[in-house]
């Protein structure tokens, strides 16, 4: 799906094997910073809307803080846990130091 490519954050603002929150119009965003390698994600666990930047990240996975789902950082998918769908996944890129999302079109900001 077509989108646009935002400027949600700084480089600086995500230290390695972390994650942080960012929101932009109607979506709240994870970004992951993972082996060196950026990853964005939904930021509100689909059971329960907790924020799972305030989760722990662990192989790869992160686990949401209220009740323990676990999401594949890399594709969003769930592994275990009380969830009810994957996570969406978007595409994030660094220009400079800027850490940049694609949003899709129909998003609205
Ligand atoms: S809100 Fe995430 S597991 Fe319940």
């Amino acid at each position: 799906m077509p989108g646009k490519w935002i400027t949600v954050a700084e480089k600086s603002a995500l230290e390695p094997e972390s994650a942080i929150g960012v929101t932009h119009g109607d979506i709240d965003i994870a970004i992951y910073l993972i082996g060196g390698e950026l990853y964005a994600t939904d930021n509100i666990c689909p059971h329960a809307f907790g924020y799972l930047n305030h989760g722990y990240i662990d192989d790869g996975q992160i686990e949401c803080p209220l009740h323990g789902a676990v999401f594949e950082i890399k594709t969003g998918r769930g592994v275990t846990g009380p969830f009810c769908n994957d996570l969406k996944t978007f595409p994030v890129r660094l220009v400079g130091e800027e850490i940049q999302v694609e949003i899709p079109d129909t998003v609205a900001v």
